[in-house]
Formats: structure tokens, C-alpha cells, sequence
């Protein structure tokens, strides 16, 4: 779909631009239907009635598609039934009535090809897959991009964008960093200052462990336990404990401001931190805090524990905050807010899906 400001009324749905007083239909297909894509399905049946008022534009989602088979309603779901999707037990979109077992992107392509293609599938940074093969197949399609899934973006940001470029469509990634504060958006207003440095918290699950650390006086494997327990970190919380997620961001980030970096160039180091470490820190006024720092001007990127001044910007980010400042020479700038969470998440994930579709919108 190429949208242009003053285009005709669009042909699928026979209505014209908000800004000469109608309405636009977009269609949509969900991959992923965990917590994030559920709770995506769940804000457009309770507030795509208010984005149409507002913007103009009418999401309807064609497709969800889960790990073992697709649900598929060419005319769209009504929100009564994205409702019953996400009450589906997970694995089970093909046991609703819209149901197509064993069916994956290629079978749901053929069927439809969406205007906008939600990637919320969970990130693998091996092989990058399933999220990596989706994201080409969007493009190449015709379809906007929109993801959560760090990993295609984290292993090939450049072959997607030019892949994206060629076929006239939109990457949105807002929800991969700091999702749910628009640091992406930001980073792309910054496009011609130089950089000098990037420095950040920019995973939630790290910062929260650090902070249980302090306050409560635990040990790193009790204060993982805790976070589990209290739903903030995964049950399997090791690409978070081991870097991948912050070195993930780091490179998206970079890559965004134009720093062609990779993520086997980011110097990765684990959360290793001992309450010994948390409390001596303390007692210098300082805090240890799982850092993401990219050096501007080559100087490459790494992730890891640092101590920070407790009183800082960066220190006083606790909990799930996020937090990143960025040196551009003429100025820094600070920007800090919730990193991560299934509702933020979503919240992201829509924005994008507005920002695809920009030339619909007033300049
Ligand atoms: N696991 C991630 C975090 C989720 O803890 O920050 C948000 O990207």
C-alpha cells in the first residue's frame, strides 16, 4: 500500500481521507499472539472506535497468527471477536471459529496480504527467526512493518530498511526500545547532529533485579526469584541476565542514528553483580546499574554492570524505568519512562501503526 496525501479515495474500501471527511479502512495481521499481541487485539476492540474518531482511520485485523496455526476474517474482526481471540488458550487462535491449523505466514499471505504486519513474535538472536523471515516477506509484499521483535532489526536493520526502501514501505520499531517512550522517535529528530555518546538503562528486568538488590538486602538468584514472582521478569530471564536484550536495543539505537554497528560488535558482559558489590557502591553514593553505552565517532558499543552517581539522571532511574541520555555535542538530552510491559508494549505497536500510515494523517 502506497499512501500519498492526496490520493484518490482508496479503492479496497471505497472511503476517502480523514482530512476531506471520511473514513480510511487499514488492514491488519497480528504474528504473535502472546501477551504483547494480545493485549494489542485487546486496545483496538476497546479503542479503535476512539482512533477512528480521532485519526480517521479504522484498523481492522484480518489475521492473528500463534505458533501452531493462523485466524484468518478477510473483512476483519469485529472487537467482539478480538475479544474471543484473546481468550483463546495460548497455541490456540485455530481452535476459534475463524481457525486455520498448521497455518503460517506463507498460507496466511495467500489468503491476504495485510496493509500493516505486527511482528510479535519473541526474539531469537541466533538465528533471528521466525521474526527475520516475516519481516522480508512483509516488505517484499507490500506491507508496512511494525515490530516488538527486536531480533530482525538487532541482526539485519540495514537489509530490512532496504528491502523497505524499495518497496515503498514503512519500518516501525518504536515498541523494540524503551517501548512505550518514544526514544525512537527522538533518535530519528536527531538525525544530523553528531554523537558523541549514548548511555543508558534500557532493560527493565536488570534494573528491577538491582533495585530489589538494594532495597531488600538479597542476593542476585533471590532477587531474580522475586522479579519472576512479581511478573516482571521471564520465567527464563537469561536473554535479559546475559545482555542480549540491552545489546539488542544498543544496536538499534545506534543503527538509527545512522552507526552501522552489528550486534556481534557490542562488548557484552552479564549481570554478575554481588549484594557485596550493590552495597559498597552504595556507601561511595553510588549505584551499580546494568548500563548500554555506545560511543559516538567508531567508538564501538558495550553492555554491562557499571556504578553510576546515585544522585544522577541514570541513578535515579529505579524499578522498570528506563532510562538513556545522549551527548550531541550542542547539547544532552535525557529521556526516561517505562521500558517494557505488555500495555506499553501495545500502546508502541499502535502508534507505529499510525505512523505507517502518516499521509493519511494532517502534515
Ligand atoms: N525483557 C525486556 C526488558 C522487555 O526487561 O527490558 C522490554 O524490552
Amino acid at each position: 500500500m502506497k499512501v500519498e496525501r492526496d490520493e484518490a479515495p482508496n479503492e479496497r474500501s471505497g472511503v476517502v481521507s480523514p482530512l476531506r471527511g471520511g473514513v480510511r479502512s487499514v488492514r491488519v495481521a497480528v504474528f504473535g499472539f502472546g501477551g504483547v499481541g494480545r493485549e494489542l487485539a485487546r486496545l483496538l476492540a476497546f479503542r479503535g472506535g476512539e482512533i477512528e474518531r480521532r485519526y480517521g482511520i479504522r484498523f481492522l485485523v484480518v489475521a492473528v497468527a500463534d505458533s501452531r496455526g493462523a485466524a484468518v476474517k478477510t473483512e476483519g474482526f469485529t472487537g467482539y471477536e478480538l475479544l474471543k481471540l484473546v481468550e483463546a488458550h495460548r497455541g490456540g487462535v485455530s481452535n476459534t471459529p475463524w481457525g486455520r491449523s498448521g497455518w503460517s505466514i506463507n498460507e496466511v499471505y495467500d489468503e491476504i496480504v495485510p496493509d500493516i504486519h505486527v511482528e510479535a513474535t519473541p526474539p531469537d538472536y541466533s538465528t533471528g527467526e521466525p521474526g527475520l523471515s516475516h519481516a522480508f516477506k512483509a516488505v517484499r509484499k507490500g506491507a508496512h512493518f511494525v515490530t516488538a521483535n527486536k531480533a530482525p532489526l538487532a541482526l539485519k536493520f540495514w537489509e530490512i530498511m532496504e528491502e523497505a526502501s524499495k518497496n515503498d514501505v514503512y519500518v516501525g520499531y518504536k515498541a523494540t526500545v524503551m517501548a512505550g517512550t518514544p526514544l525512537v522517535s527522538m533518535l530519528r529528530g536527531l538525525r544530523g547532529y553528531s554523537i558523541r555518546r549514548v548511555e543508558g538503562i534500557l532493560n527493565a528486568t536488570t534494573n528491577y533485579i538491582l533495585s530489589l538488590m538494594e532495597d531488600k538486602l538479597v542476593d542476585l538468584s533471590d532477587a531474580v526469584r522475586i522479579a519472576v514472582n512479581d511478573g516482571v521478569a521471564e520465567p527464563d530471564p537469561r536473554l535479559d541476565l546475559e545482555g542480549w536484550d540491552a545489546a539488542a536495543k544498543i544496536v538499534i539505537i545506534a543503527n538509527t542514528l545512522g552507526i552501522r554497528l552489528g550486534l556481534s560488535d557490542v562488548n557484552r558482559e552479564p549481570l554478575n553483580a554481588s549484594l557485596k558489590d550493590v552495597i559498597s557502591a552504595a556507601r561511595r553514593g553510588f549505584r551499580l546499574k546494568y548500563l548500554a553505552v555506545l560511543e559516538g565517532d567508531g567508538g564501538g558499543a558495550w553492555v554491562g554492570p557499571g556504578e553510576v552517581p546515585r544522585e544522577s539522571f541514570l541513578g535515579m532511574a529505579r524499578g522498570v524505568l528506563n532510562a538513556v541520555r545522549i551527548d550531541v555535542g550542542v547539547n544532552v538530552i535525557s529521556l526516561s519512562g517505562k521500558g517494557g510491559g505488555v500495555e506499553v508494549t501495545a500502546h508502541a505497536l499502535l502508534s507505529d501503526m499510525l505512523e505507517a500510515v502518516r499521509g493519511w494523517l494532517p502534515p
